[in-house]
């Protein structure tokens, strides 16, 4: 699909991943919406880049069917949508304080892994509405999982479990929405430079994840992910397969 003019929604669209996304689609000529919970953010960005903010709980349907509405009013219903929002939680399954904090579980499979599928969902729907584009493509939906959902690391457990289910939902979406010519992607990153990274871990744990960078012995770059959301959407044949982004990157127990 050719973004140009057509309306895209990303979700965590404030910072880092999503930020870097909406810039890139926006550069290309779609029309973007970043949905965030954190609109004020929202705002000062899509102010930068030619978007619009809409104030979106990605867990919350009714606050995601709002958002979509908005939206639709303002630049039409979505093509494309890239799910980014997300948060990290790091601690041990039994830990010196004892067993795991079940409500960080329960929140940390609640935004990164139902809040995926509630987007995910709800957009579908109007997509499978739309009139169809060329070889009846009618929309494209970008999930973003993590390196962790293949070889979480001790103290990833709620992480890893909530980013696997977002790579598992990739093959039965894309199968069930073939006759919506919806696509279904994901995205699984290696570790990028974004504030989920810089501010969500501690030095201990970044210092140690850049030393096991291959190549480039760097962090990602957030328009690095921007630019495969670019060609995911561009590539008709891409469907219903997860892409590691992660310079060969393969993380150690600890
Ligand atoms: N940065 C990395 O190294 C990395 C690696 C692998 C996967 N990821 C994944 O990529 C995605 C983006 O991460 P990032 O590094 O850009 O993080 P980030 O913290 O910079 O941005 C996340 C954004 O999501 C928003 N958000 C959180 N919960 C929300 C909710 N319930 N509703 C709406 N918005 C919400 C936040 O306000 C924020 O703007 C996440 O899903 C993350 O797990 C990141």
């Amino acid at each position: 699909m050719d973004v140009s003019g057509k309306s895209a929604i990303v979700t965590g669209g404030a910072s880092g991943l999503g930020a870097a996304t909406a810039a890139v689609l926006a550069a290309a000529g779609a029309k973007v919406a970043l949905f965030d919970r954190d609109l004020d953010k929202a705002h000062a960005h899509a102010g930068a880049i030619g978007g619009m903010a809409v104030a979106c709980d990605v867990t919350d349907e009714v606050s995601v069917d709002a958002a979509l509405d908005q939206v639709a009013e303002a630049q039409g219903a979505p093509r494309i949508a890239v799910n980014c929002a997300g948060i990290v939680s790091g601690s041990r399954i039994v830990g010196r304080n004892g067993p795991f904090d079940m409500s960080v579980f329960r929140k940390t499979i609640e935004v990164n892994l139902i809040g995926t599928f509630c987007i995910m969902s709800r957009v579908a729907a109007r997509m499978a509405v739309l009139d169809p584009l060329e070889d009846g493509e009618r929309g494209v939906i970008v999930n973003t999982a993590s390196i962790a959902a293949f070889e979480g690391q001790i103290g990833q457990a709620a992480y890893s479990a909530s980013k696997g289910g977002v790579a598992a939902l990739t093959l039965p979406a894309a199968r069930e929405f073939v006759k919506a010519g919806i696509r279904v992607m994901c995205i699984a990153p290696g570790v990028f430079e974004t504030p989920m990274v810089s501010q969500g871990l501690s030095d201990e744990i970044r210092e140690a994840l850049i030393a096991k960078c291959q190549f480039p012995a760097r962090l990602g770059r957030p328009e690095e992910y921007g630019n495969l959301v670019l060609s995911i959407c561009g590539n008709s044949m891409l469907n219903g397969e997860v892409i590691r982004l992660d310079g060969a990157q393969r993380l150690e127990p600890r």
